[in-house]
Order: C-alpha cells, then sequence, then structure tokens
C-alpha cells in the first residue's frame, strides 16, 4: 500500500499535535486533509502544514475520495457519531478516549466496528505505547515483581491550566472518565484483570465550579480487582508543580515506580531558591513520543492489514469502569462491578 491518507478531525490541544506529527513524524503516512468548525484556525493550520484539502464540515471530510483514514481529537461527546460516520463510509478510525460519553453509545460504537470488519478502529490508550511503562509491562509479565500487590496511579493537571480544565469540564464526562481513564486501562493492562468494588471519594478543594456538573476538582478511588490486586487512583486539576502521572506497581517480590518523581529532564537548577529539578508542564511534553508512537501503530496495522492491541471493547470496559467510578462518588458508597 502506498502511503497512508490521513483526515485530522479537531485542532485543539492534543489535535493540533496529532496534526503536526502526521504531517512530519510518522512514517508511511501522509496529512491529507484536516477538519474543525473553527474556519480560520483551519485555515491558518492547512495553510502552516501544507494541507489541500480543509472542511469545517465532517461530513464533507468523510465525503473525500482523497482520505483513506481519520483522526477523530474532537470533543469527547461527538466521538461515537464520527466513528460511526467514518467507518459507515469506508475510513479506518483512530478515535481518542473515551469510547464515549455514555454506555449506549460505547455499545454503538462496538456495532459500527463489528459492522466494519474490514476497517481498523484503534482507540488512544497512549500510555501503552510510553517507552517508560513498556519496559515496567515487559518485567511484570515476566513476573520480575511476583505477584502484583496494589497498583497505584496518580494523574494530576497543573492549577495554572484551570482556565482550560474548566471550559472543558461540562463536555468531559467528569474526572474519572476524562483523566483516570488512562490509569483505568494501564490497571487492566498491568494487572490482567477486572474491577470487583470500588468506593470513590474527592471533593472540590479549590474550584467550586466543578460540583455544579457533580464533579470534584480532586477525586480518588480505591478498587478491589478480581485477582484481589488493590487499585488506587488519585486525579487532580490542581497540581502546584506541573504536571504529575506517576504510576508505581508493588509485588510480592519487587517493586515497580514510573515517574515517581515527574521531570522535565536530567537538568538541575541551582539558584536562589535552592536545588531543584523542573517538572513537565502538560501531557504534550510528558506523552509526546507516545502521541506518536500510538498513530504510527495505527498506519502500521492498515499498511499492514491487522488489528490493534486494544480494541473497541477495551474503550466501552474502561469507560464503563470510569462510569461506576463517577457513580460510587456521587453516591458515596461501595459498588460492585456488573
Ligand atoms: N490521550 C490524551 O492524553 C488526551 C489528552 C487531551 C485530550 N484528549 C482527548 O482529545 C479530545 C480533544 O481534546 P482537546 O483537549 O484537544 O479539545 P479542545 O477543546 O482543545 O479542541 C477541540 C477541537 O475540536 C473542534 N471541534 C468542535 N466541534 C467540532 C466538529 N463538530 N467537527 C470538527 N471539529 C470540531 C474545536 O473547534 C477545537 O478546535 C477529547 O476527546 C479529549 O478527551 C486526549
Amino acid at each position: 500500500m502506498n502511503k497512508v491518507k490521513i483526515g485530522s478531525v479537531g485542532l485543539g490541544r492534543l489535535g493540533l499535535r496529532h496534526a503536526v506529527n502526521i504531517a512530519s513524524r510518522i512514517q508511511g503516512a501522509e496529512l491529507a486533509a484536516l477538519c474543525d468548525v473553527d474556519g480560520p484556525k483551519l485555515a491558518q493550520t492547512a495553510d502552516r502544514l501544507g494541507v489541500r484539502h480543509r472542511f469545517t464540515a465532517f461530513e464533507d471530510l468523510i465525503a473525500c475520495k482523497d482520505i483513506d483514514a481519520v483522526v477523530l481529537v474532537s470533543p469527547s461527546a461527538l466521538h461515537t457519531k464520527q466513528i460511526k460516520g467514518a467507518l459507515d463510509a469506508g475510513k479506518h478510525v483512530f478515535s481518542e478516549k473515551p469510547l464515549g460519553v455514555n454506555a449506549s453509545e460505547c455499545k454503538e460504537a462496538e456495532k459500527a466496528v463489528e459492522a466494519r470488519p474490514d476497517m481498523v478502529f484503534m482507540l488512544g490508550f497512549m500510555r501503552r505505547f510510553d517507552e517508560s511503562y513498556q519496559y515496567a509491562h515487559d518485567k511484570v509479565v515476566a513476573g520480575e515483581i511476583g505477584r502484583p500487590v496494589l497498583f497505584r496511579a496518580y494523574s494530576q493537571d497543573p492549577e495554572k491550566f484551570i482556565a482550560g480544565s474548566l471550559a472543558f469540564g461540562p463536555h468531559s464526562g467528569g474526572e474519572f472518565l476524562d483523566m483516570a481513564v488512562h490509569d483505568i486501562d494501564l490497571a487492566r493492562w498491568f494487572t490482567g484483570s477486572e474491577p470487583e468494588t470500588v468506593y470513590a471519594i474527592g471533593g472540590c478543594y479549590a474550584h467550586p465550579e466543578f460540583a455544579d456538573w457533580k464533579d470534584g476538582d480532586n477525586v480518588s478511588c480505591l478498587m478491589k480487582f478480581k485477582n484481589e490486586t488493590m487499585v488506587f487512583l488519585f486525579a487532580g486539576r490542581t497540581a502546584p508543580h506541573g504536571y504529575n502521572v506517576e504510576t508505581e506497581i508493588i509485588g510480592t517480590k519487587g517493586i515497580l515506580r514510573v515517574a515517581s518523581v515527574p521531570q522535565k529532564n536530567l537538568v538541575e537548577v541551582l539558584d536562589e531558591h535552592g536545588v531543584r529539578r523542573e517538572c513537565g508542564e502538560n501531557f504534550l511534553e510528558r506523552f509526546d513520543t507516545a502521541y506518536v508512537n500510538e498513530v504510527q501503530e495505527f498506519a502500521n496495522c492498515i499498511r499492514e492489514g491487522r488489528k490493534p492491541e486494544v480494541t473497541v471493547y477495551d474503550g466501552t470496559r474502561v469507560s464503563e469502569i470510569a462510569y461506576t467510578c463517577k457513580a460510587a462518588f456521587e453516591q458515596g458508597v461501595l459498588l460492585r462491578f456488573k
């Protein structure tokens, strides 16, 4: 197959990065089209990246005969409809998480994928494509830390981006779905198991606005997995020091920690504040290579006629777990997973 011609949808915080990556960092792929409802942003980005086809309407993009695949980086509430529309139009689909913002949307996405077994569908769980997580995962699978006892993960956005978090909040599906979804995916990936029960707490410690959509600015949950691993997740929007994503897996024979002190790089700054290491600012910085690797895998799957490891059913399961965590948070009770 020649280069995979990709149309990318949504040019916001992450969409612009995916578009730039497809234009310059993905082997065997070409950024053939762009789509965003914001006409001026679309024109400016398409000019900058030299993209000929540009559409403000998604329906026009999927009707374009010059594209083989779409990358969806649109608002979460549009994913399911766009996944179905693109697959029905015979385009391979890479969609950012989440698969859907409620259970029935996820089931609709499953049906759309099942109806087109000839198409590649992939969901953006990019942490599986981060070299450190892959390295740690290999060790767990090889049994190097024995039986997993506790999986602990923190995902915190910096307080300095709170305006963006508040703007995104109403249509994000809540913090468990928006932030903790990656840690839920990792917990299943690392333990090879599914949750049995969950208890969740949290609140609006700095920003009461999150209560308007029954969310918190900092939330946490404790789950018991079927293989008895304890899973503790914490997601927050108010980290004072930067973008803090850290993970620990405690096993019977060893412990693995991924970025327990999140660092921008290996530089130490010695100044009037003392000696310190700086922290990365956001997900784009921390997962720069992972965002490239995941779309590279999508393009490779299309070119090689194979399917990605992450399935649409993983997308549904992770979303269902996040909805149950949110329900446990809202109700303040221990919930059992179906
Ligand atoms: N995997 C990750 O680490 C990660 C990180 C951030 C965001 N995301 C996901 O990516 C998606 C986008 O997030 P974001 O932060 O970039 O959002 P954003 O709000 O910054 O950008 C969304 C973009 O989509 C455009 N848009 C809106 N409606 C559209 C439509 N009908 N057709 C085409 N374009 C449309 C908007 O104009 C905007 O440019 C969300 O689903 C989010 O959950 C994933």
